[in-house]
């Protein structure tokens, strides 16, 4: 388990806390759209922390070919779709490069500086050049909450600054009955902080695919 992270509820956890159940039962929310519409018709794509492969089974069917990258042979496991490896992001070398390297669900906001640089670099070294690297990254601190729709609920508890401007939340999601909840530790980046880690990491910000910034594209250097 990641420091500071855990899952409870039904099915297997992943290292930073993820249901795998929890995913297998959670539809896109217009997230390949959002990519497709930025990207080349029919790029190759390296997606990192693909899970049960929520985003990789709409991006192939919109023509894309995907290689899915998850530490958990548990998400792994899900995606047999597509070629998928089994590894950490950080150690992840591959003898390829992509058209497009994605890296969603704030995995860039990881708390710990130097981890998030070995993600970046990760996706430096797998991206081709001309390429584009994808980021969802995290526009806002956490607040309490309790977001609801008709099929599932969303609630956000237990908020706590930590130090370094790091939080941890807890997320329970409630679907179905069935219930998960995940401690989170993330930091929120101005877009000063990112910047010089994607140049650490030999990458620079080219722009955004969403009016938001959550979605970050940067290219090699
Ligand atoms: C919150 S889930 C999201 C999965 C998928 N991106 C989605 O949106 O449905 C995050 C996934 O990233 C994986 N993950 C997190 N950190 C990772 C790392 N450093 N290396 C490999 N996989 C990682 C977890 O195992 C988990 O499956």
């Amino acid at each position: 388990m990641r420091v500071g992270q855990g899952g409870t509820g039904p099915g297997a956890h992943t290292r930073d806390g993820s249901a795998v159940e929890l995913y297998e039962v959670t539809p896109a929310h217009g997230e390949d759209e959002l990519i497709d519409a930025a990207i080349a018709p029919r790029s190759s794509i390296l997606e990192l922390g693909c899970g049960t492969g929520r985003i990789t089974r709409p991006l192939l069917a919109r023509g894309h070919q995907v290689v899915a990258v998850d530490e958990s042979p548990e998400m792994v496991a899900r995606v047999t779709e597509t070629e998928t490896v089994c590894s950490t992001i950080d150690e992840l070398r591959l003898d390829r490069r992509f058209d497009v390297v994605l890296m969603m669900s704030f995995l860039v906001n990881v708390a710990d500086d130097a981890e998030r640089l070995r993600l970046l670099r990760t996706c430096a070294h797998h991206v081709r050049p001309g390429g584009s690297v994808v980021l969802q990254q995290e526009i806002a601190r956490h607040a309490p909450a309790v977001l609801e729709d008709d099929r599932r609920k969303l609630v956000i508890a237990d908020v706590e600054d930590l130090p370094g401007g790091a939080q941890a939340a807890t997320l329970t999601h409630i679907v179905h009955g069935r219930s998960w909840s995940q401690r989170i530790v993330t930091k929120y980046l101005s877009e000063d902080e990112l910047a010089t880690q994607l140049a650490e990491a030999g990458l620079h910000r080219t722009g955004y695919l969403s009016p938001d910034r959550m979605w970050v594209r940067a290219q090699l250097s």
